[in-house]
């Protein structure tokens, strides 16, 4: 297994871990854990012995977002030139689906990396918010796009408009959050999650996980295309045989993949 800078990796079952590293600075996201997380992802959703993805931090921090030290003496240019949180969409591109186990703070950059990912568990300890308003700049990995699809309009303008952190229980109220679990349970529960996820026919997972990217993506008649498309193409499955077959015979199906 690599080993990186500024995370852990490792890999349970069918499931790859990504553990953010960098208790010193709360996890904060500087380009090396950009560059890291990007590499652990890319290499997981390569493997086809992998069939979900956990990203996760600290007890005290999932992410506290982007390095505000890193990016503090930058200009408008290096920012654009640099292309600073670019890397970031190869991760929002992974095939497989990512759950965020969120323990702690998610803000700002922390906020919009689990918003990059399909399931958010947060632990009862979790608080997210976009405070970026406070540095006087604005969310920049995605943060006043993603929240308002997760959120809606009116929720996400007060949270990037005052700066305001929401906990847990509101995170889940208002749709940011899949589930809300005691946070000693975080870990084990996110590892259900991925085990269920990576027990599925892969084929079929994929193309869920396009199909509802296509949904915050595009428009309603679009998305409806996309799905007819993707919904037909499983037909060419052994899998999809095979579940269906399953299911007639009243037994449990056996994927491979295929
Ligand atoms: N960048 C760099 N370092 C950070 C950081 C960040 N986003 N968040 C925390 N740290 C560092 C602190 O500087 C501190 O380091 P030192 O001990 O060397 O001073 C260490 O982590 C521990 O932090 P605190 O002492 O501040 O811990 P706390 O418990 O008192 O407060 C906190 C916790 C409320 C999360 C506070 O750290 C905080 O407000 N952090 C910044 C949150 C923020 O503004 N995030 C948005 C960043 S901009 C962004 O993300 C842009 C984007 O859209 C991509």
């Amino acid at each position: 297994m690599t080993e990186y800078a500024t995370i852990l990796t490792e890999t349970r079952g069918r499931v790859g871990w990504i553990t953010l590293n960098r208790p010193e600075a709360l996890n904060a996201l500087n380009s090396q854990v950009c560059a890291d997380v990007v590499a652990a992802a890319t290499a997981f959703d390569r493997d086809p012995v992998i069939g979900a993805i956990v990203v996760t931090g600290s007890e005290r921090a999932f992410a506290a977002g982007a390095d505000i030290k890193e990016m503090e003496s930058k200009s408008s240019l290096d920012m654009i030139m640099g292309d600073h949180f670019g890397g970031w969409a190869e991760f929002a591109g992974v095939r497989t689906p990512v759950i965020a186990a969120v323990s702690g703070y998610a803000l700002g950059g922390g906020c919009e990396l689990a918003m990059m990912c399909d399931i958010i568990l947060a632990a009862d300890t979790a608080k997210f918010g976009q405070p970026e308003i406070n540095l006087a700049v604005i969310p920049g990995m995605g943060g006043t796009q993603r929240l308002i699809r997760a959120v809606g309009y009116y929720k996400a303008a007060e949270l990037v408009l005052t700066g305001r952190l929401m906990g847990a229980e509101e995170a889940e109220r208002a749709g940011l959050v899949s589930r809300v679990v005691p946070a000693a349970d975080l870990l084990d529960e996110a590892g259900k999650v991925a085990d269920t996820i990576a027990s599925k026919s892969l084929p079929s997972v994929f193309a869920a996980k396009a199909a509802l990217d296509a949904a915050m993506e595009t428009t309603l008649a679009e998305g409806l295309r996309f799905e007819k498309q993707a919904f037909a193409g499983l037909f060419d499955t052994q899998d999809q045989k095979e579940g269906m077959a399953a299911f007639r015979e009243k037994r449990a199906p056996s994927f491979e993949n295929r």
